[in-house]
């Protein structure tokens, strides 16, 4: 079957065997078949680049169920089923008033596929809500479970991209969410810029929801239309000493100040500096409105898209001597 509508890239690459998992049962069953020994885990299909077709069975992880298991004093405790597509899941926690993943409106994925780059936006990241997360170990088809400390999150990483990289299937994530009292993060300037413009002085986690889908609608193209993955690139970390030289070239260069010694800039600055902003290469692009997100037009394919990447990441290397390396799996 042609996965186009499985990824939000919109790639035409094809997959040889497809098979949609409702729950953990079929899951094993599927690990188990012996015909095939190896699979790719398909999740909400919004962080990968496909470059070629599929020979190996692709196992979509389909699951669906959200629920509350405990109720404490101030926070609740929710299990969600991998499959749960995010956005929904923050929606049903602003419905039933729980707080902690607003600042996370419309990221594109599934639950499931969360934890594996520690998603965030605004200020927060998964990590500050997560518990915990059941995983079915691939060669074994056994459960475990990996708690915050186990899954050693940092900035658009976890343990799900080093040692278990490729082991484990994420079933289902426990999160803790504030009920009555929440702990608004409204420090991130665009959110500020939203609420004030709509006069919003008391937010609520819905204000602050709606707030985040207003910026990220006025930056980010929507996979339905414009074919993407959300930033292509990570922010690179540099020394300080490095951006310090930098600085001194290009006194506007924002930044955020990770450690003593090292400094984030974002990779959206780099590209634009570098004249690649709304640029469009036959069906291959970089948006318009956020040079960190690159576009699918149309048709493009994985490799053309692939192509830009590296082009891009050659000039901005050239230009200011620093690396940025791809966020997005590329397969
Ligand atoms: N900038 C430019 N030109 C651009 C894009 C950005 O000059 O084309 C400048 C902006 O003016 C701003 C700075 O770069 O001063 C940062 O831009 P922005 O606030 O848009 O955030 P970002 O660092 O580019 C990161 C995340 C986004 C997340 C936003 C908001 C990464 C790789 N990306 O982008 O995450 O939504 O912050 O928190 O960390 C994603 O991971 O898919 C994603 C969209």
């Amino acid at each position: 079957i042609s996965l186009k509508e499985f990824n939000t890239f919109g790639i035409s690459a094809k997959a040889k065997y497809f098979i949609s998992i409702a729950n953990k049962a079929e899951l094993i069953e599927a690990l188990q078949l012996p015909q095939f020994p190896t699979y790719f885990v398909l999740g909400g299909g919004s962080n990968m680049l496909l470059t070629r077709d599929l020979e190996i069975p692709v196992l979509h992880i389909n699951s669906k169920r959200k629920k509350v298991i405990e109720t404490l004093e101030n926070d609740v405790l929710v299990e969600i089923e991998a499959g749960e597509n995010w956005h929904e899941f923050v929606l049903w926690c602003i419905e039933n008033d729980f707080g902690g993943v607003e600042n996370l409106s419309l990221i594109p994925g599934n639950v499931g596929t969360s934890p594996i780059q520690n998603i965030g936006a605004y200020g927060v990241e998964l990590k500050d809500t997560f518990v915990s997360c059941t995983g079915i170990d691939i060669e074994t088809q056994e459960e475990k479970i990996f708690t915050l400390r186990d899954c050693n999150f940092g900035y658009r990483n976890s343990i799900f991209k080093n040692e278990a990289k490729g082991k484990y299937i994420i079933t289902s994530v426990i999160f803790r969410l504030t009920y009555k009292n929440h702990h608004l993060n409204t420090s991130y300037g665009a959110i500020q810029q939203e609420l004030e413009s709509n006069k919003i002085t008391n937010p609520t986690i819905k204000n602050v929801s709606d707030a985040v889908i207003a910026i990220r609608e006025r930056k980010l193209p929507n996979p339905k239309e414009i074919g993407n993955s959300g930033s292509f690139f990570k922010n690179p970390v540099i020394s300080k000493s490095d951006f310090e030289i930098l600085q001194k070239k290009h006194s506007t260069i924002p930044h955020y100040v990770v450690s003593d010694t090292e400094i984030k800039v974002p990779a959206g600055w780099l590209i634009e500096q570098c004249g690649f902003k709304g640029k469009r290469f036959g069906d291959a692009g970089v948006h318009k409105n956020q040079a960190l997100v690159l576009v699918n037009y149309d048709n493009a394919t994985g490799a053309e898209i692939l192509a830009l990447a590296k082009k891009i990441q050659e000039t901005v290397f050239s230009t200011f001597n620093i690396e940025i390396e791809a966020e997005v799996n590329v397969i």
